[in-house]
């Protein structure tokens, strides 16, 4: 059982660290590793990572929980957080409540995250009130691509930058115990950060926050993705190709299975 205030440490001066995952062998390096990571969001990012989509906006209730599930069992031990996807909250109070209560039950993750402000502080007060934990998403909500009319950095000018900064107090007085803040420019998030006493955990968002989040496929290097705000600390992308292409090359000129690989 996982205390919120126990794992995910407000404001002492420690930064949190938190990636997505999705899959249940990638969850079971989060285990090993779960003294460095804070944080697993199953982001509903899968529908761009995991189903080739360009949008997260397909993604469903069901993916949802069948990632979570997989994450869950791979990684027991480490935080999870489970995205709530397009059209599971927005349309009422009752069904954001319901839809976050089916992905807690069916798929046990430690919390749910939901994008947006001012617009869903009554569905996030009584996904609260039913015991659920909430992370809030402000900035650049991909959800709202279409309002928005792309993956633009919010909050440039002045009007935005307001709601922004407005949104992220009423989420913080809603009751949400984290807010994610997404392709945002830094002394925004940095103004947010220090008037929350919750955790901040910023991607594209400077390095004042209180944590950090990325895509782990974007962070392992197994994409050509070039965003701005991704550091990549592996190139599994060579890595994962040459080794294929030496699989083949065995494979064609006999040299696997050894008899090592072989049964008498
Ligand atoms: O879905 C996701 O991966 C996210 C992160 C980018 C914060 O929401």
């Amino acid at each position: 059982m996982f205390k919120i205030s126990d794992n995910i440490k407000y404001k002492n001066g420690k930064k949190l660290s938190m990636l997505t995952c999705y899959d249940y062998t990638m969850a079971t390096m989060f285990e090993k590793m779960k003294n460095n990571i804070d944080i697993i969001l199953v982001g509903d990012s899968l529908g761009n990572v995991i189903q080739g989509e360009g949008d997260t906006l397909g993604v469903e209730v069901d993916d949802i929980i069948y990632h979570t599930k997989c994450v869950k069992k791979g990684a027991p031990s480490v935080f999870t957080v489970a995205d709530m996807p397009f059209m599971s909250y927005q349309i009422s109070v009752e069904k954001a409540v319901e839809n976050a209560g089916i992905i807690m039950k069916k798929s046990k993750p430690n919390a749910v995250k939901l994008e947006g402000g001012r617009e869903y502080i009554e569905h996030i007060k009584k996904i609260i009130l039913s015991g659920i934990p909430v992370m809030g998403h402000l900035g650049l909500t991909p959800q709202s691509v279409n309002v928005f009319g792309g993956y633009n950095v919010r909050g440039r000018l002045s009007d935005e930058r307001e709601k922004i900064k407005e949104d992220a107090l009423l989420l913080e007085k809603a009751g949400v115990f984290s807010i994610v803040l997404e392709c945002i420019p830094s002394d925004l998030a940095q103004e947010i950060t220090n008037s929350l006493k919750i955790p901040v955990i910023g991607i594209g968002a400077g390095v004042e926050c209180d944590g950090q989040v990325l895509v782990l496929q974007d962070m392992l290097g197994m994409n050509n993705n070039k965003f701005k705000f991704v550091r990549k600390y592996a190139e599994l992308d060579s890595i994962i190709c040459n080794s294929i292409k030496k699989y083949d090359e065995d494979v064609k000129n006999n040299k696997f299975p050894g008899k090592d690989e072989s049964f008498v």
